[in-house]
């Protein structure tokens, strides 16, 4: 395993390229099974999730090229529909390659993706989209089976706008028989990000980032070339550590309207915010102020992504703030670890109140899971002394390079294999 060392004390000045967005290139990688073609993606970010969802398309029949930041996918031969536990363990995500191999193979069979350490993540909605369209589903041993004679469209009701469940009915819908009405949709940018890919493919998708999307049936995609989008949660995770270092820096590639709720919060607490020429620059002030109460919420509202990261920035903040954690029944997974380096942080239900405190001290601190390493890290930068962050491969999953990055701005981090 292997640790992120800092030393901390250090204002982060300059500007910063934001890499392709994890929650993004995710969903694009399983659409690239349903052309029996070539797709072509630019600005995918090199961290673990890629490399995992790539060996499992390539587990299925893909033939796929790596090349930096561009991944070429070959999908024209047999894809198989068996999906094996090394890779689902891995990647939990991976449960939206369901809408995609029925789209292509009629018939798949994946294990049952546990929970993770921030909740039990159900797929429950998931099951019963595809079961509108036409699809019987067995689950035994651990193991999903989904059969189909033929996808067909209908009108779904989401009980709750899940992000992964619109993808995967999106990604089953594009090549059904007939029309395909969302109701209750998830809006998050990668879902639009998702659609604009699937509709350079030959797709018929419209009314994505709403609550309310149609996809209309196709028979068959056609090679095409994307862009991903920048990852707005790396942005806002940057923007958080120049918050707390009294620094001044500028992200670039990400769009305002991604992270506007982010946004909104770091002006709340004193920062300014400037923009121009597409460029965010975020000052911060001497001191943060705290935030009163806070909830996190689908999109538009503030991403749970954040609610770590911005944790670790409100335990130095000049009063009490009060995070509530609306999503995930388990995502406080850093407050422990805060706590060690001096933090000030009550957890009640799903509630965080944080006293904050002048200073954070150094320590040796355990990255739990991804959002929670990058809180761990925040939190690191501000300390006088050194701060020792362990398990970073956690941070990995979905950072391609936050200690060159934090580097570039002036942080002094390095990542150490343990001893
Ligand atoms: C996606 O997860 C993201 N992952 C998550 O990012 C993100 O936190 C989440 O959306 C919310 O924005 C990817 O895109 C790969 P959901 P997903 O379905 O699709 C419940 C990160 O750090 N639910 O919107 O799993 C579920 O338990 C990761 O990058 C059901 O009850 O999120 C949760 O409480 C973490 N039944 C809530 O809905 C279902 O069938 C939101 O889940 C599906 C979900």
């Amino acid at each position: 395993m292997a640790s992120f060392e800092i030393c901390g004390g250090r204002s982060l000045q300059g500007d910063v390229k934001i890499q392709g967005s994890k929650n993004a290139v995710l969903p694009i990688l399983a659409a690239t099974v349903l052309n029996k073609g070539i797709t072509k993606l630019y600005n995918c970010p090199e961290i673990l999730d890629v490399y995992n969802m790539i060996k499992i398309l390539e587990s299925i029949g893909c033939i796929v090229e790596v090349d930096g930041n561009t991944v070429t996918v070959d999908a024209t031969d047999t894809i198989s529909g068996v999906v094996s536990l090394d890779y689902v363990a891995s990647i939990r995500s991976s449960i939206i390659l369901l809408g995609a191999i029925l789209g292509r193979t009629r018939s798949v069979e994946i294990p049952y993706p546990g929970g993770c350490v921030i909740g039990e993540r159900p797929i429950d909605m998931h099951l019963k989209a595809l079961e509108q369209m036409n699809v019987s589903i067995s689950e035994a041993d651990g193991i999903i089976r989904c059969e189909t004679k033929a996808l067909m469209g209908g009108t779904i009701n989401l009980a709750y706008p899940s992000v992964g469940a619109t993808e995967n009915i999106i990604l089953a819908a594009t090549l059904a028989k007939g029309s395909t009405e969302i109701n209750n949709a998830a809006k998050e940018p990668e879902i639009v990000d998702l659609c604009l890919l699937l509709n350079e493919m030959g797709a018929d998708i419209h009314g994505m980032g709403t609550a309310h999307i149609i996809v209309h049936g196709v028979k068959r995609l056609h090679d095409a070339r994307y862009t991903i989008m920048a990852d707005r949660i790396v942005a806002g995770t940057y923007l958080a550590a120049a918050a707390v270092t009294c620094g001044s820096i500028q992200v670039y590639d990400v769009r305002e309207h991604d992270i506007k709720s982010i946004l909104q919060v770091f002006a709340h607490m004193g920062c300014g915010i400037v923009i121009r020429n597409k460029r965010i620059r975020l000052i911060a002030p001497q001191i943060l102020l705290p935030v009163e109460s806070i909830r996190t919420r689908p999109f538009p509202g503030f991403p749970t992504d954040m609610q770590s990261q911005l944790l670790a920035c409100l335990c130095m903040a000049k009063g009490q703030s009060i995070i509530y954690e609306d999503i995930f029944e388990d995502r406080f997974k850093a407050v422990e670890e805060l706590g060690k380096m001096g933090a000030n942080i009550r957890i009640d239900k799903n509630k965080a109140i944080i006293n904050g405190v002048p200073k954070l001290h150094g320590a040796t601190v355990k990255a739990k899971e991804l959002r929670g390493g990058a809180a761990l890290i925040i939190a690191g930068l501000t300390v006088e002394g050194d701060a020792k962050i362990e398990n970073s491969i956690y941070v990995e999953r979905g950072y391609q390079d936050i200690c060159d990055d934090l580097s570039g701005l002036g942080a002094c981090i390095r990542i150490v294999e343990d001893r």
